[in-house]
């Protein structure tokens, strides 16, 4: 059945500036790293995009390598695009990334010039797209200099094929170098998308090198977060409190960095019980207070989720009801996550 957009898509949503640039982000994005390959059930991965787009989501997140196998994330975006969201390309925001392993050889990884550039070719390709909105750099690579990856950046966006980009998993002061180049050339860097969930808090540790938290440099520099796995993938949520349920992204051996059934320990899940107390104490669900814990920032443009079901995106926006803590919760979580 065709698509017609809810006319009352922008009512609930927030939308956050990105740093100091002139672009908005809604406070939740959908990323489509899993359940958007083709090993996963097409039309739910339809329904999912549309159910997000009818609640004020504009922001989808694809990379080259999202499927199993890689690319077929970005393929499957590409037919629900052109069938669906045709009509509302003015209205989202579409990001790619390459960095990760894509293709045999020499010039399928990292960070070089030719990486990227054939990379985002090819990306907009299967996704049937003149232009992403956004492309990053997915990983830093240590042994391409900084410069030439920053100059294929600075080229995309010349090219047009680009309107913004941005870096991912870089720390601090690495950050910190990109940007500046960044900078110098031109093409500012729009944002950065680090992992940054209860569980992982590295983005806050100013022990870095040049001292700075990676969200003071980007505080600093005006640069747009947008933090991954907010959700841990999956373990910050009420779903692995009484087991591993069949249809759970750890129990399905996905591979490509998904999480694992190591990953549910018995230490884990203690403090996920006890998280799970104070959320419903909040009025809230352990995925929106999950969520609502990293949106409380204003350093934070957007959290980027991922969902395997239409319904955890209609649980998981709630988020934004909510994102203000007392001092007294936030110093439960921090004693229940030491
Ligand atoms: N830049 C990078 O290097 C990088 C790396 C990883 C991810 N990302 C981006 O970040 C996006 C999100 O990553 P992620 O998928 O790991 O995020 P996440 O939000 O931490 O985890 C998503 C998983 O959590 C579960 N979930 C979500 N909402 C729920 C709810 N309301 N109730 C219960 N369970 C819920 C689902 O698990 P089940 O599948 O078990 O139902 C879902 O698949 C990716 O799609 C990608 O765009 C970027």
């Amino acid at each position: 059945m065709s698509y017609t957009a809810n006319p009352e898509r922008y009512d609930k949503m927030e939308y956050r500036r990105c740093g100091k640039s002139g672009l908005k982000l809604p406070a939740v994005s959908l990323g489509l790293w899993h359940n958007f390959g083709h090993i996963d059930n097409f039309e739910n991965a339809r329904n999912i995009l549309r159910l997000a787009f009818d609640n004020g989501i504009t922001h989808f997140d694809l990379a080259n390598n999202y499927g199993p196998p890689p690319g077929s994330a970005e393929e499957n975006f590409g037919k629900i695009f052109k069938d669906d969201f045709k009509n509302y390309r003015d209205e989202l925001i579409i990001s790619s990334k390459a960095g990760w392993g894509m293709w045999p050889g020499p010039y399928g990884d990292w960070g070089s010039k030719k990486y990227l550039v054939a990379s985002l070719d090819q990306s907009l390709k299967r996704m049937g797209l003149d232009y992403v909105d956004i492309f990053y750099h997915h990983r830093p690579d240590p042994e391409t200099p900084l410069e030439e990856t920053m100059t294929a950046l600075d080229l995309i966006v010349r090219q047009g094929k680009a309107l913004y980009v941005g870096i991912s998993s870089y720390q601090s002061e690495e950050a910190a170098n990109a940007i500046e180049i960044l900078k110098q050339l031109g093409t500012p860097c729009l944002i950065h998308q680090p992992k940054y969930s209860m569980f992982v808090r590295w983005v806050e540790d100013a022990n870095q090198p040049n001292k700075m938290s990676l969200l003071d440099v980007l505080e600093k520099e005006g640069v747009g977060c947008i933090p991954f796995s907010p959700l841990a993938q999956g373990l910050l949520t009420d779903k692995y409190l009484n087991g591993i349920p069949k249809d759970s992204r750890a129990a399905s051996h996905r591979g490509n960095g998904a999480i694992e059934e190591e990953a549910i320990t018995e230490e884990n899940i203690i403090k996920v019980k006890k998280l799970n107390e104070l959320a419903i104490k909040r009025g809230q669900t352990l995925a929106q207070m999950a969520l609502a814990w990293i949106l409380k920032d204003p350093r934070i443009t957007s959290v980027l989720i991922g969902v395997s079901k239409p319904e955890q995106v209609t649980d998981s926006i709630k988020c934004i009801n909510n994102y203000k803590f007392s001092d007294e919760e936030l110093r439960q979580i921090n004693e229940i996550l030491k």
